[in-house]
This record gives C-alpha cells, sequence and structure tokens, in this order.
C-alpha cells in the first residue's frame, strides 16, 4: 500500500483504478480548460502570514455552514454519477462525510437515489436539485428531498445549457457505460472496480429512471437529459423553488455581485461562489478571485460559501480569510472515493483537515472561525479580474 500523504496520491491511484471514461468525466473542464487550471493556479497567487511564539495548543476547526454544526467548514459538493466512480459511490461518500461530521450533497444526477442514500446513512444530508423544465417532476424531487430528511437543498443556477468536455463526447459518457471495443478493453484493465460494480444494482440514474415521465428505462435517458432541462430558467422560479421547498436553500453557481444580489433578494440563506469546477462557462474568471467582490456586495447579508480548485487545506484556509463561511470538494472527494472507496474519502477528508490545522497553527491561529485577510498577502488587483496576475 503506498503511503499516502496528499490530494494528488489519491487522484494517481483513481486514475489506475477507475476506467477512463470516469476518470476523464472527472478530471477535465470545458473547452479549453482555462477556467478549469485557473481555479487551482489562482490559489497559489495568495500567501500566507507566518506567525510565531503564539500559543497553538487546544485549536479548533469546528465551525457552523447555515447553522448546521460541522467539524471543519468544507462540505463534499454535488457529483454527478458518483456510483459510477465507485459502485454505491454516494452511499459511501454520505457514510464517510456523516462520520467525519461535514455535509454531503447529493446530486440530482446521482446514481445511488435520495431514499437509499438516506436508507443508508442516519443524519441529514444535502440535495442539489438541477433546474428542470418539468414542474410535477421538480415539486416530487423537493417532496422526495423533505421525505429523506434532507436539511437544505442546493440549486444549481449555472447549468441551464450544458458546457462541453470535449473527452465526454469522444469517451462516449454514459451510465452505465456503453460497451464498445474501447470501452471494454480499458474495464478489463479495471478488475477490481469491474467485480464491484457487477456486485450492485446500482448502475443508472437513481432520482430520475422510474419518476420522471417517460424515463422508465435508462436508455431514455440521455434524450432527457437534452429535453429536461429549463432554459428559461430566471429569479423568479428560483424564487419559485424556494416556496415549494419551504427549507433552507442555498443558491449555487454565483460568479458577480450582481447575480449575488439577486440571489440575497429571493431570500437564498447561503451562496455558494462557485464556476462548476471550471465545467460550464470556459473563460470565466477563477471562483476565488471573485469572491472578494462578491464579499463585498453581500458579505453582511447571507453566508457565502466558495468552490472551485480546492484541493488542500491551504486552499480552505485561503478562501475562508477571504470570507468564506463555508468550502466544498468536488474532484478532491472523487479522487478519494475512486482510490479506495468509502476510505478513500475518509482518507481525502483527513488530509484537507490536517493541512488546514497545521496551517491555521503556523498562522498563529487557534479557532477557524478567527481566520480573516490578516492571515494573507493578496496580490495586488487580485479581486479584479481586469488585472492580470
Ligand atoms: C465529476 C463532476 C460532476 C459534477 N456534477 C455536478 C452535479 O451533478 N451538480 C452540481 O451542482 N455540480 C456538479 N459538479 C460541480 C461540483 O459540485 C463543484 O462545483 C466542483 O466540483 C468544484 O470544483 P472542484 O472539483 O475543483 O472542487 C460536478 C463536478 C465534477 C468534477
Amino acid at each position: 500500500m503506498p503511503v499516502i500523504t496528499n490530494i494528488e496520491d489519491l487522484r494517481r491511484i483513481y486514475e489506475r483504478r477507475t476506467p477512463r471514461m470516469f476518470y476523464d468525466y472527472a478530471e477535465s473542464g470545458s473547452w479549453t480548460e482555462q477556467t478549469f487550471r485557473e481555479n487551482i493556479r489562482d490559489f497559489s497567487h495568495i500567501r500566507l502570514k507566518q506567525r510565531v511564539a503564539v500559543d497553538m495548543s487546544g485549536r479548533s476547526t469546528a465551525s457552523r455552514m447555515i447553522g448546521q454544526d460541522v467539524a471543519m467548514p468544507v462540505a463534499l459538493a454535488p457529483v454527478g454519477l458518483t456510483g459510477m466512480q465507485s459502485a454505491d459511490g454516494e452511499i459511501k461518500a454520505a457514510r464517510a462525510a456523516e462520520a467525519f461530521g461535514v455535509p454531503f450533497t447529493l446530486s440530482t444526477m446521482s446514481i445511488c437515489s435520495i431514499e437509499d442514500v438516506a436508507e443508508h446513512t442516519t443524519k441529514p444530508f444535502w440535495f442539489q436539485v438541477y433546474t428542470l423544465k418539468d414542474d410535477d417532476f421538480m415539486r416530487r424531487l423537493f417532496e422526495r428531498a423533505r421525505a429523506a430528511q434532507c436539511s437544505a437543498v442546493v440549486v444549481t443556477v449555472d447549468l441551464q445549457v450544458l458546457g462541453q468536455r470535449h473527452k465526454d463526447l469522444k469517451n462516449g459518457l454514459s451510465a452505465p457505460p456503453k460497451l464498445t471495443l474501447k470501452s471494454i478493453s480499458n474495464m478489463m484493465t479495471k478488475v477490481p472496480w469491474g467485480l464491484e460494480m457487477l456486485g450492485t444494482k446500482r448502475r443508472f440514474f437513481g432520482n430520475i429512471v422510474g419518476h420522471a415521465k417517460g424515463v422508465t428505462d435508462p436508455s431514455s435517458l440521455s434524450t432527457w437529459t437534452a429535453e429536461a432541462f429549463d432554459v428559461a430558467l430566471d429569479w423568479k422560479r428560483i424564487a419559485q423553488f424556494k416556496e415549494w421547498w419551504g427549507g433552507k436553500l442555498i443558491v449555487k453557481g454565483i460568479m458577480e455581485p450582481e447575480d449575488a444580489r439577486r440571489a440575497v433578494e429571493i431570500g437564498a440563506d447561503a451562496i455558494i461562489v462557485s464556476n462548476h469546477g471550471g465545467r460550464q462557462l470556459d473563460g470565466a474568471v477563477s471562483s476565488i478571485r471573485m469572491l472578494p467582490a462578491i464579499m463585498d456586495a453581500v458579505g453582511d447579508k447571507v453566508e457565502v460559501h466558495l468552490d472551485s480548485g480546492i484541493r488542500s487545506g491551504q486552499d480552505v484556509l485561503k478562501a475562508l480569510a477571504l470570507g468564506a463561511t463555508g468550502t466544498y470538494i468536488g474532484r478532491a472527494f472523487t479522487y478519494g472515493l475512486g482510490a479506495m472507496g468509502q476510505a478513500g474519502v475518509t482518507k481525502a477528508l483527513e488530509i484537507i483537515h490536517k493541512e488546514l490545522d497545521i496551517t491555521m497553527a503556523l498562522c498563529g491561529e487557534t479557532d477557524i472561525r478567527n481566520l480573516g485577510p490578516h492571515n494573507l498577502y493578496v496580490p495586488q488587483g487580485f479581486g479584479d479580474p481586469t488585472v492580470p496576475l
């Protein structure tokens, strides 16, 4: 067993163990992948202030996200097809998050259904909804999330149309994978993955098949997704979702102060500054660079969370010090899951927690809630995307 010390170690094992189609699905951004790369790169422009001779005993990374206690303010982001990275992947990830004391967010496009995840966990998780045209389906999704006792709904607003990832088209990405010569020959080299997958019934989109009109068998799903997303989505409709759901609502995919203000107006409990991990608008600014402007616009009115590009505890600390109350990891936990199943997700959380805790200590802080701009050196113009870095 290799010694795993960082998230990159998990990514390497994940790459070896998982069929190419699903690895590429996670490890790519849209078009030129500029935003995907810059999300990661831009964290490295921010430097930390080292402090010494400060009592670093009794440290705590515990905090709160939307009023819920968290062991550290790092949630698992909604990731579609998680159950293809490892058999029953959503259940494994949810269990790891629950044991660690951080929120798990289940994607609409998950393999395990809401009911399935609820049955295999003991604490409430969060549910992410895509904005679909079909009112009946949307209402039922909220009802199902309520019945499963989800404690928050995350509405993703940056996917009215789908950004293009070249590799997904070239690989013929599908769930379950289409059996072509190329996919079969690749899967034959991923024996443990294949054996686990043969041992589960969960290989289709669990929230959709059998629930959405006209999708009784998985073969009609691709037609359904192409037609189902609500191209006409507007803030009125998002407000309507808030009303239908009636509970805590987090708006995901905000990149501009003006949109952040609109989210506040419709009564969002939190917003997520996110460019979908560079998977939607290629050429968009990294989310960490947009955080200062969004904090200025709405930081005193709503909880501001951030994702896209987080690969370490240092990244988490930088986002928190710039004002975010919470962060999310997408790929970082997916690497862990693909590498080692539930234990791998736990490993990813442990790595990030350790990095966060030690970094916090070396910055001279003992309570994560005291982090602030005083812990950072931020380059001039960082929060102004017109200034080149
Ligand atoms: C493989 C993959 C699938 C994703 N699926 C969804 C999804 O179903 N719903 C959603 O709101 N965001 C989805 N996202 C975006 C994540 O929620 C999150 O915004 C992104 O992963 C954050 O960037 P990071 O991967 O650099 O941490 C997905 C991301 C990845 C990598």
